[in-house]
């Protein structure tokens, strides 16, 4: 018997599949209190779509924020318990750059976490937000002297050293200042991961952090000046992570390095940071690690390779930012047109879904080529699944928000439809491209909405064109915390 072909067959990507409820919310990349209702929409954290989309507008990034603090608590309490039976302590920073607002340094705060931050910028929000500074990690290739100068006033736990200039420029300002900032150094280890797999090369091509030669004399450098104080060494290995390997390859190179430089300095350096990274499901079909199976393999093996240099494992820190914000975010969007495109030469058809935002406020498909999902939000629907393109609104081809996905067959103008796990790099990528307004952000809990960033106003923009400005505003200054 022969089967006849699908005619849309050769335009899905491998790892689609049609899905059996058009309905269904797949759970590991809904926040947790998602569901959708009797009525048939979504619900996040007790609030229907329609009634968040008529208070809010759309677009509109909504944070579920239970789903948000349980990351960071669990994230926390695994590496905590982990690593202290490992015989050690162990610290989570939020990576600040992964979505950064006033409310969610409140939480990260009250979860117990640290911060890590990568600006004047983000360490400003911080400050105000009332974040202990001592907690605040400071990283950055090129930070100024305003930004340095900054952070050692406001006592930051940490400075992340960068290269030979920057240890200049803060040894001098900690001289002037008479400070003694602490501070980590950066390493390129060589080893790089991205998803499913890693790298590990002698150098790795990139703009962080200095070589483990460097980092070594560096490390000697500071322990003799003596101007600034030497926590141990850190390193990034890369993003959405789904393996310890790549982290247990950098901690080896790491180990020996913090190992060698005790010795030439002759103490032991108290601390030892592996960087972030740890991945998340976009799609159905990736699995991440849970973060206590994580930690439980990362301590065990952690401690067997201290163990084989026969020293002891010295604190350790992780900074995650993605799996502890990403899959608590939903963006939803209203439905402006629908345009069956035929593509190729066979009947494949295609359904352009065209929304009101888009790379404004999704960078991640048109930067990284991401993927990600989408289902109807503000109804349930029995029809006929179609294959479709959702895309934004800007003067671009490249402005799509999901690639690759199905919608039921009666979506019309007007519906909502969610994406979901877009709590990560959304906001915190997003611009004003076509002078689009940037969309609300609402964080929702046991049935109430709290605005934590208002939707921009084409106000907003105009404000720094000085054609439409009043008044003229002083010389723009760099901020002070
Ligand atoms: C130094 C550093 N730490 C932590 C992170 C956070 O990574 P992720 O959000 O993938 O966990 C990044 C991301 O770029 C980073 O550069």
């Amino acid at each position: 018997m022969s089967v006849a072909p699908d005619p849309a067959a050769s335009i899905v990507p491998d790892w689609l599949s049609e899905p059996g409820d058009l309905n269904a919310l797949c759970t590991k990349l809904w926040p947790a209190n998602a569901r959708r209702n009797s009525g048939g929409e979504i619900e996040l954290g007790g609030l229907w779509a329609s009634e968040l989309a008529s208070q809010f507008g759309t677009p509109l990034m909504v944070i579920d924020e239970d789903d948000a603090r349980s990351r960071m608590r669990s994230t926390l309490e695994a590496f905590t318990a982990a690593f202290a039976e490992a015989g050690t302590s162990a610290s989570i920073y939020y990576a600040g750059k992964a979505f950064l607002t006033g409310a969610v340094v409140q939480w990260v705060r009250e979860e117990g976490l640290n911060l890590d931050v990568a600006s004047l910028g983000e360490l400003t929000l911080a400050l105000r937000a009332g974040f202990p500074a001592e907690r605040i990690g400071f990283h950055g290739n090129n930070k100024s002297v305003a930004e340095l100068s900054c952070a050692i006033r406001e006592g930051v736990g940490s400075i992340v050293l960068d290269s030979w200039y920057e240890l200049e420029r803060l040894t001098t300002l900690a001289r002037e200042m008479g400070a003694r900032p602490r501070v980590r150094i950066r390493v390129n280890s060589g080893v790089h991961a991205s998803t499913h797999s890693y790298l590990a090369t002698a150098h790795e091509d990139q703009k962080f952090g200095v070589t483990i030669a460097d980092a070594e004399r560096m490390a000697v450098q500071v322990a003799e000046e003596n101007v600034l104080e030497l926590l141990g060494f850190h390193s990034h290995i890369g993003s959405q992570i789904f393996e310890t390997s790549g982290f247990l390859a950098a901690a080896d190179r790491l180990l020996d390095l913090h190992d060698r430089t005790s010795k030439a300095i002759g103490r032991g350096l108290p601390e030892l940071n592996l960087g972030g990274g740890f991945g998340i499901a976009y799609l159905e079909h990736e699995t991440p690690l849970a973060p206590a199976h994580m930690a439980t393999e990362l301590a065990r093996e952690l401690a067997a390779q201290a163990a084989e240099r026969g020293i002891p494992l010295p604190h350790v820190a992780f900074e995650p930012g993605r799996s502890l914000i990403g899959p608590a975010g939903v963006t939803f969007y209203e439905v402006g047109t629908i345009k069956a495109v035929h593509v190729g030469e066979g009947d494949a058809v295609r359904h352009y879904v065209s929304v009101d935002g888009g790379m404004s406020d999704n960078a991640r498909p048109a930067l990284y080529d991401a993927d990600y999902t989408v289902r109807l939000a503000s109804r349930a629907s029995t029809a006929d699944a179609m294959l479709v393109r959702v895309a934004g609104k800007h003067c671009e081809s490249g402005d799509i928000v999901v690639h690759d996905d199905y919608l039921p067959s009666d979506l019309a103008l007007g519906d909502l439809v969610a994406v979901p796990a877009t709590g990560a790099y959304c906001h915190s990528l997003s611009s004003n491209y076509n002078y689009l307004t940037r969309p609300a952000i609402v964080a929702v809990r046991h049935g109430a909405a709290e605005l934590m960033v208002r939707r921009e106003t084409i106000e907003d923009l105009l404000m720094r064109d000085m054609t439409f400005s009043a008044a003229p505003t002083p010389h723009e200054q760099e901020p002070t915390a």
